[in-house]
């Protein structure tokens, strides 16, 4: 893509080796919302690209997902569903685990924030093996709404061939540096 924001977003993430073990690169976001300028962009392109999809369901995944899903759902008159780690959640939920490196965790999500035939956004600042976001597709579909795309602000796109997403579309901004 040839959009000139990307760079100013990629250039605003910050990464950090080794955090929070050896070998990993980890990609700091936090960087970019001290940033306005690239996250208003980060925003913009979200929006852009979903505000005529019928979307009315921004799903976000604790906790940086957190960090970008309400702005877009406000923006495109969606509402926002905060998707998050077991036992957080005052009412009734659905779970769903999904492997990690090591071990095992899960996401939760409310009984009754989504309504069968809703379509959804997925939403989190970044994508590594996919688990996450293939946890979050599971949990809007057995709520019966129909999942139009996963986006996140980083991302490799292998992702997509290695996981599938449940057959989702990934769409990612950036790459990791
Ligand atoms: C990170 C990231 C994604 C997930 C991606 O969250 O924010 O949610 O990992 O990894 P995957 O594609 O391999 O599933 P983390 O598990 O660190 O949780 P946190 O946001 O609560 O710190």
């Amino acid at each position: 893509q040839g959009d000139p924001r990307l760079k100013a977003i990629s250039e605003a993430i910050r990464v950090v080796p080794h955090f929070p073990k050896p070998g990993i690169m980890f990609q700091d976001i936090t960087t970019l919302l001290l940033d306005p300028k690239a996250f208003k962009d980060t925003v913009d392109i979200f929006v852009d690209r979903y505000r005529d999809m019928g979307i009315s369901v921004v799903a976000g995944v604790e906790a940086r997902g957190f960090m970008f899903g309400p702005s877009i759902a406000l923006a495109i008159g969606a509402k926002f569903v905060p998707l998050r780690k077991p036992r957080k959640l005052p009412g009734e939920v659905i779970s769903e685990s999904y492997v990690l490196e090591y071990g095992k965790d899960c996401l939760e999500m409310h009984v009754g924030a989504v309504q069968p035939g809703e379509r959804a956004l997925v939403i989190d600042d970044l994508v590594a093996t996919g688990g996450t976001l293939s946890a979050a597709i599971r949990l809007l579909e057995r709520a019966g709404a129909h999942v139009v795309e996963c986006a996140c602000v980083v991302g490799l796109r292998e992702v997509k061939g290695q996981h599938g997403l449940n057959g989702k579309p990934l769409y990612i901004l950036v790459e990791p540096r």
